[in-house]
């Protein structure tokens, strides 16, 4: 944002200034736009696809939820995904707002109409790219950052003014006519009536059918405006001050057109619609509802990371024989996968990556593995792991099988970056220290992890939410086949807490009477416990003949425990000096979904999502949706600190469609997780995130295009700012693709002052188009006591498909040069 914006940090107050109003009220909005539209599309893809399968289908009774649409479309485990995927496109959308208010063409403004249309097709393109590749993510992000503009054309131009009753249909394509553009100098609008606009634009113009649109700017001095043209309108835009006075807009009910905001509104939804029935044309229907986190099955990616170096041929045989297991038992059924990853690793090599929708060609993958290789004792397991963190749907569960300690411990924070802004668990299942398993070093001594090596698998379970399991080789089927059983549908964390180094401390978790088979997971050695139901009865981890616990399996450091479900606040006394995790999950519809966002700091209001940790000691805001009802509310959310029980509690205010803003005072400087308290009717229900999250006193921003062309270096810009920490920062740049890279390795800071600087990327020039690529930018103090980082995602994309260099074919050479050339004449014509 240029310097002098900074000065009209008081227009963050006027709601709407630019597009439709992203701030909830009677007028419709980005947000309410987007999610009517894509629920809409849903919905008939969905029928469609009934249709094809010779099926029944039942429209959902208006107004349409995620929850209904995922219910009339036979895949009501799919709502918590649905909802994710909406609410991720949503916030791309708002963000145009905030990353390019003032760029006329993401707002069809200042009749910037090829402009505009030049984002929708290059962007429809890519996502249609994405598709063809499974990169669903990369397509969503797209989607939502294309149809901010797509939205804004019905409110910013004069489509509606000229009699329009549907959408322009050539928004979305790259080879026709827009329309009757006005030429730059034609006259457009005249003065309103004092503050009555309603007739400010010229009869010829609409008897000639001539679209145009309205200017825009903040400063008058500099206003652009050409003489006779309309303006944006509304207090913030100060072309409008300059005639012709007044403006055109239809952002909300109260603007300069506000008597056609909801005309443009429906249409800009009818536009959106088309637009992505358009995508589920190239797409096929499946791929499309795919792509909106709606399929069959459970909705989850089952996700194995696996070393397949000598020493774990063990480890492979017990992980075929529970995919297996998995895939029979859960073909056809609601807890089937609806995705299968597959991250194998040896050294020196990582992947290929196994990305598929077809159990077999899964189990296909599985079985053809084989032990080979290794070499020396550390395997490259943290590269697997980030490039299965990359792959993976956010909020999905990853299984990670090694016998040996990281060799690239070095991507220890980026890997950590990965889990914070996904939302992904990673159970590290570890195996080996059997006598017939050793691996040994060259001198015969043996591999064993050590406890030191051990620790780094642990540091990032427990920041995820996840196990660290360790067992012999010989115990590992029985602990896979222990943990995957949570590999079923709807699972809810109610309690999650680590201990290291180990204390004595008392717990407790509240099972409400939605939630089916609580579980409580254990890891840790000679750890012993007492458990107290709601009613006062107790049971001890030394006397297991109680009633509570139904049943209790141990291996290794691996204990679970299925409770006697009794609806109430549950108790747990842990004793022990040995560093120790405490899961308690359930299964249960009711559950959330939260980004850290922050408010706008440019000229218009609206809430951006972070793609970094969210500022140490000052506030900051989440934005919750719950899923599971669309009557249930949010009545309180607490940042609780994971290695103790301080805990800082937000101010909740409903943002309608099930969204609500969370403020908080203060974000803590000590690890957290986020806890959620709702109610839906007399059922109160308390879930926590997985995730361990931290804050930072570092600020790191960083934006570019996201489309990355192949063979053309790209660069990122970032900057780097802090209120406490100067001196040297240490940045550290890697992708999970292996594309070249260039970065600094360090960053001079002054406190109070920002620094800067660029990575490059270059994505080799066969890439394949709709390869998406994440980039994790991470800058440590000095110290390295606190990190922050930034993570993006990118699409390659490739205008040129033509590959084959060109051939140069020689005509004639004529030449008389027999010592030297370059003192010759000679002739030469070549095609
Ligand atoms: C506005 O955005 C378009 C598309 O990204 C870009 O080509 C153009 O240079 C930008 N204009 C300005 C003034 O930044
Ligand atoms: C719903 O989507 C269909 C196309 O999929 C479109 O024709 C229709 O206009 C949309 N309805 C609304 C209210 O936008
Ligand atoms: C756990 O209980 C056993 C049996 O009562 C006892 O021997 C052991 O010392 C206890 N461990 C701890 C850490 O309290
Ligand atoms: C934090 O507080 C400041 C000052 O009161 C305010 O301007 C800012 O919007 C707040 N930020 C968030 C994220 O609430
Ligand atoms: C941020 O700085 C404050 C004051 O120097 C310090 O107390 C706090 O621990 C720091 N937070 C982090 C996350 O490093
Ligand atoms: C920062 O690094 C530069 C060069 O790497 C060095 O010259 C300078 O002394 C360092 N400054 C501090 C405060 O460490
Ligand atoms: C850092 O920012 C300044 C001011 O915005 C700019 O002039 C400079 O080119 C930037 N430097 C880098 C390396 O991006
Ligand atoms: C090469 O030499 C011949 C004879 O000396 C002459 O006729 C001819 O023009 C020369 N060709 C060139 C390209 O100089």
């Amino acid at each position: 944002m240029s310097p002098w914006l900074a000065a009209f940090g008081l227009l963050l107050l006027i709601p709407g200034a630019l597009g439709f109003a992203i701030l909830p009220g009677e007028s419709l909005n980005h947000l309410e736009i987007t999610e009517r539209a894509i629920l809409n599309a849903t919905v008939q893809a969905c029928r469609e696809l009934a249709k094809a399968e010779g099926a029944d289908f039942t429209f959902p009774t208006p107004p349409f939820t995620a929850m209904t649409v995922a219910e009339a479309c036979g895949t009501p485990k799919s709502s918590k995904s649905f909802r994710l995927a909406i609410t991720f496109i949503i916030l791309r959308n708002i963000r145009v707002d905030i990353r390019h208010a003032l760029n006329a063409s993401f707002h069809f403004d200042e009749e910037m109409f090829f402009q505009g249309r030049k984002i929708i097709t290059e962007g429809i393109r890519v996502i249609k790219a994405n598709n063809k590749q499974d990169n669903f993510e990369a397509a969503r992000q797209k989607l939502g950052e294309i149809l901010h503009p797509l939205q804004d054309f019905y409110s910013h131009s004069n489509w509606v003014e000229l009699g329009n009753i549907y959408p322009n249909p050539n928004l979305i394509r790259s080879d026709t006519s827009i329309g009757n553009i006005a030429e730059e100098s034609r006259a457009t609008c005249r003065n309103c009536d004092g503050d009555d606009c309603r007739n400010n634009m010229l009869e010829d113009i609409i008897e000639e059918g001539i679209l145009t649109s309205g200017y825009f700017g903040l400063v008058p001095i500099v206003s652009t405006k050409p003489k006779g043209k309309c303006s944006h309108g509304g207090p913030v835009d100060q072309t409008s001050n300059t005639e012709p006075k007044g403006g055109i807009n239809k952002d909300t009910l109260d603007s300069s057109h506000g008597h056609l905001h909801m005309t443009a509104a429906h249409m800009a939804v009818a536009a959106t619609s088309e637009l992505l029935e358009d995508i589920r044309g190239a797409a096929g229907i499946r791929t499309f509802l795919q792509m909106m986190g709606i399929s069959k099955g459970s909705s989850k990616a089952l996700c194995f990371v696996i070393d397949t170096t000598t020493s774990m041929s063990d480890d492979i045989d017990a992980v075929q024989a529970v995919t297996s297991s998995i895939i029979d038992s859960g073909e056809g059924t609601e807890d089937a996968p609806s995705l299968y990853i597959l991250v194998p690793f040896n050294d020196p090599d990582v992947g290929p990556l196994v990305k598929t929708t077809d159990p077999n060609v899964f189990k296909s993958a599985i079985n053809s593995l084989s032990a080979t290789g290794g070499g020396d004792i550390e395997e490259l397991s943290l590269s697997g792991l980030q490039l299965a963190l990359t792959s993976a749907p956010s909020n999905s569960e990853i299984f990670l099988f090694t016998d040996a300690p990281a060799k690239d411990k070095q991507l220890k924070s980026t890997v950590t970056a990965l889990i914070e802004r996904t939302q992904t668990v990673v159970n590290f299942m570890i195996s080996g220290s059997t006598v017939l398993n050793r691996k040994t070093h060259s001198d015969g001594e043996l591999n064993r992890i050590s406890e030191s090596e051990a620790e780094l698998y642990r540091d990032l379970a427990q920041a995820s939410g996840g196990l660290a399991i360790e067992v012999t080789k010989s115990e590992l089927p029985v602990a896979t086949s222990i943990i995957t059983q949570s590999s079923s549908s709807s699972l809810v964390t109610l309690l999650q807490a680590a201990r290291n180094p180990g204390s004595s401390d008392t717990f407790s978790f509240m099972v409400d009477e939605t939630i089916m088979n609580p579980l409580v997971y254990i890891t840790g050695r000679s750890i012993n416990f007492t458990l107290t139901s709601p009613t006062g009865e107790s049971e001890q981890s030394t006397n297991s003949k109680g009633s509570l616990i139904i049943k209790s399996q141990s291996v290794g450091n691996f204990q679970t425990l299925q409770l006697d479900k009794q609806v109430g606040l549950w108790t747990m006394n842990m004793v022990s000096t040995n560093p120790y995790t405490l899961k308690v999950i359930g299964q249960s519809p009711f559950d959330f979904l939260f980004d850290f966002v922050e408010a706008s700091q440019g000229p218009f209001p609206g809430y951006d999502a972070l793609d970094t940790r969210p500022r140490a000691g000052v506030n900051g805001s989440l934005l919750v949706s719950l899923t599971g009802s669309d009557s249930a509310t949010v009545t309180e959310v607490a940042l609780v600190e994971s290695s103790g029980s301080g805990e800082i509690k937000g101010v909740v205010a409903s943002q309608g469609s099930g969204n609500f803003l969370v403020l908080i005072d203060r974000i803590p400087s000590e690890e957290f997780v986020v806890r959620v308290k709702g109610n839906n009717g007399p059922t109160v229900f308390i879930r926590q995130s997985s995730t361990n999250f931290r804050a930072s006193n570092l600020t790191i921003t960083a934006d570019s295009s996201s489309i990355l062309e192949p063979g053309t270096p790209f660069s990122v810009p970032f900057s780097v700012m802090s209120h406490e920490i100067e001196g040297n920062i240490s940045i550290r740049a890697t992708n999970n693709q292996g594309f070249d890279l260039a970065s600094p390795t360090s960053l001079f800071l002054e406190a109070g002052n920002r620094a800067n600087d660029t990575v490059t990327l270059s994505a080799p020039l066969n890439t394949p188009s709709g390869t998406d690529v994440t980039l994790t930018i991470e800058a440590e103090a000095p110290g390295g006591q606190d990190t922050n980082y930034v993570v993006m995602r990118f699409s390659v994309f490739s205008t040129v498909t033509d590959f084959a260099p060109p051939v140069c074919k020689l005509l004639s050479l004529q030449s008389n040069c027999s010592d030297s050339c370059s003192s010759s004449m000679w002739e030469l014509s070549v095609q």
